[in-house]
């Protein structure tokens, strides 16, 4: 064993949301690979007080990006692909998400087109606690993931605004993933009341930070519990818009060996679409939420 001395982690926040202050930070110095009990607690204290972080020039197997996942927890087992396959043969845990076909049949999921705004998976009962994204292959030009600050949504909200949200719940809606695709076995309604999904609280409280945020989920047939539809639809596009401000969010340009870590219950994310001729292969997993979003 080596007795080489490692330089300590920074933590180097990126001070890219103007009226978000520390969210999202670079975690510099560690390979993911071998982190120590006591640099992973650094890291993980860093995700809590910056929801979102990145880690630079990590080349990892799957075996390597899972074992890191499950650090954090229990992990989930991948959703069903759109082309009904379910997981990288042998890895449950795995997601990919790309635009890449091989011999005519796609390698993952979301194409080369936007993702809208959402949180993973929030149709959940207990949706997941965090998703970590790692980058194979990137496009030239394109495909930046955005992040978006639901701390700062909230406490941001003009006060008229707060009171009407607080104690409201909304429909997350299952019908679509976030590329708009249909999700395997759902048949789609019209009817935001009638689709399948849960019913979350419009404001939630973190469980570990204790800090209070929106929790939106996705737009596309959102539903606000017990309110007249075209009520819930103004609501909603008021919120929304509050929430989804420049302000808030930070965009990252992918590199290929890039890792990304967000928390999952108080941010939102969406990606840009790239040319559909490059190529873009990232591999995801979720660690697994404890219990229901609350109020
Ligand atoms: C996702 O929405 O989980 C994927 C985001 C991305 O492709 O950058």
């Amino acid at each position: 064993m080596s007795n080489m001395v490692l330089p300590p982690i920074q933590i180097v926040p990126t001070s890219a949301a103007s009226d978000a202050p520390g969210f999202g930070a670079e975690v510099r110095g560690i390979d993911l690979r071998s982190l120590s009990e006591v640099a992973f607690a650094s890291i993980e204290q860093a995700w809590i007080d910056h929801q979102v972080l990145l880690f630079r020039d990590q080349r990892l197997t799957d075996h390597d990006l899972i074992m890191f996942a499950r650090r954090f927890g229990d992990l989930d087992q991948a959703p069903i692909q759109e082309n009904g396959q379910r997981f990288v043969a042998g890895i449950p845990e795995i997601y990919v998400v790309s635009n890449v076909v091989e011999n005519g049949v796609a390698i993952g999921s979301l194409g080369a087109g936007e993702a809208v705004w959402h949180t993973d998976m929030s149709y959940l009962e207990a949706p997941p606690k965090a998703s970590m994204l790692h980058a194979l292959e990137v496009p030239a030009a394109g495909g930046d993931t955005s992040f978006c600050d639901m701390y700062a949504a909230f406490d941001s909200l003009p006060e008229t605004l707060r009171r009407r949200a607080i104690g409201l719940r909304v429909k997350h809606d299952g019908t679509y993933n976030s590329g708009g695709y249909l999700r395997q076995g759902v048949i789609p309604s019209d009817d935001p009341r009638d689709a399948p999904g849960r019913l979350h609280p419009l404001v939630c409280t973190h469980p570990e930070s204790g800090r209070r945020m929106l929790y939106l989920g996705r737009r596309r047939m959102a539903w606000i519990g017990g309110m007249d539809v075209a009520a819930s639809e103004a609501l909603l596009d008021e919120i929304w818009a509050h929430a989804t401000q420049a302000a808030f969010t930070w965009t990252h340009r992918w590199r290929v060996g890039d890792l990304v870590l967000w928390d999952n219950r108080c941010t939102m994310h969406r990606r840009d679409p790239f040319d559909a001729a490059a190529r873009r292969i990232m591999h995801r997993t979720q660690i697994s939420g404890s219990a229901p979003p609350a109020g």
